[in-house]
């Protein structure tokens, strides 16, 4: 499947999430089938320490609770407070905290999976660079990440139908929830990723599942830019 890459820097203001966020869960409907492919593809087990970035209002938590295996520690960052009024109960060691995913609040190699679902194609080249390498910082080596994207058909009768989406979400990106298509191969690999594989639902929201290794042996993204490792450099910012 192929998607569009969206123009560099999303419309979607910081606060527009706290103001649809007493409504965000009407739409959840639509996000079911992709999340729990997102889950079934990164598979996370009892002791899989998980970070699920951007959780809004629980979506992934609240799919991952249903699951006959599920993480003793998890950990759910939104950056609006108002989004994260509307998660649900959660079990004994899982927390949600009110962060920015630019820049978490954890060390170094404090989880086995980083999930982001729908998150990337919302932001800018720069804070999607900046995201996905907190994101590898606070992964352990070899850990993993699974992200979900919306997606634009290669063909097939949903293609129209995703594509007039698409353009209709570059033209009011908050009637739509800047739901614009995004391919996240590019980005994360460039941020020291190893694709590992790649599912796509068409079932509510039509999206790509994508999930990857953080890679170990290869430069650091950071180096290049303060010839620190990144999260060295984020922490001395
Ligand atoms: C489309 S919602 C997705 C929520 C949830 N993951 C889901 O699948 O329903 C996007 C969420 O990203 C959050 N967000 C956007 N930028 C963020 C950032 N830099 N750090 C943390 N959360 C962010 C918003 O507050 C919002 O809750």
């Amino acid at each position: 499947m192929t998607t569009t890459e969206p123009p560099s820097g999303r419309s979607i203001p910081p606060d527009y999430w706290d103001r649809v966020s007493n409504r965000y869960d009407r739409q959840l409907w639509l996000e079911s089938r992709s999340v729990r492919c997102l889950l079934e593809l990164a598979s996370p087990t009892a002791g899989t320490r998980m970070l699920d970035l951007a959780t809004g209002t629980g979506a992934v938590l609240r799919a991952l609770v249903v699951r006959s295996s599920r993480p003793h520690h998890v950990v759910g960052v939104d950056r609006s407070q108002a989004m994260l009024g509307h998660v649900p109960p959660l079990p004994d060691g899982w927390t949600t905290m009110c962060a920015d995913a630019r820049d978490l609040p954890f060390a170094d190699a404090s989880f086995d999976l980083v999930t982001a679902s729908y998150l990337l194609h919302l932001l800018g080249d720069a804070d999607r660079v900046a995201v996905l390498e907190e994101a590898r910082r606070v992964l352990r080596p070899h850990g993993l990440i699974a992200v979900l994207t919306p997606a634009i058909p290669p063909g097939g009768p949903l293609r129209p139908l995703a594509r007039a989406l698409d353009q209709l979400a570059a033209r009011a990106p908050e009637w739509f929830g800047g739901l614009r298509a995004l391919d996240p191969a590019q980005p994360l690999s460039a941020a020291g990723f190893e694709l590992l594989a790649t599912r796509h639902t068409a079932r509510g929201y039509i999206a790509t599942c994508t999930l990857a290794r953080r890679a170990t042996g290869a430069p650091d993204p950071g180096d290049a830019a303060a010839g620190t490792p990144a999260g060295a450099r984020r922490r001395a910012d």
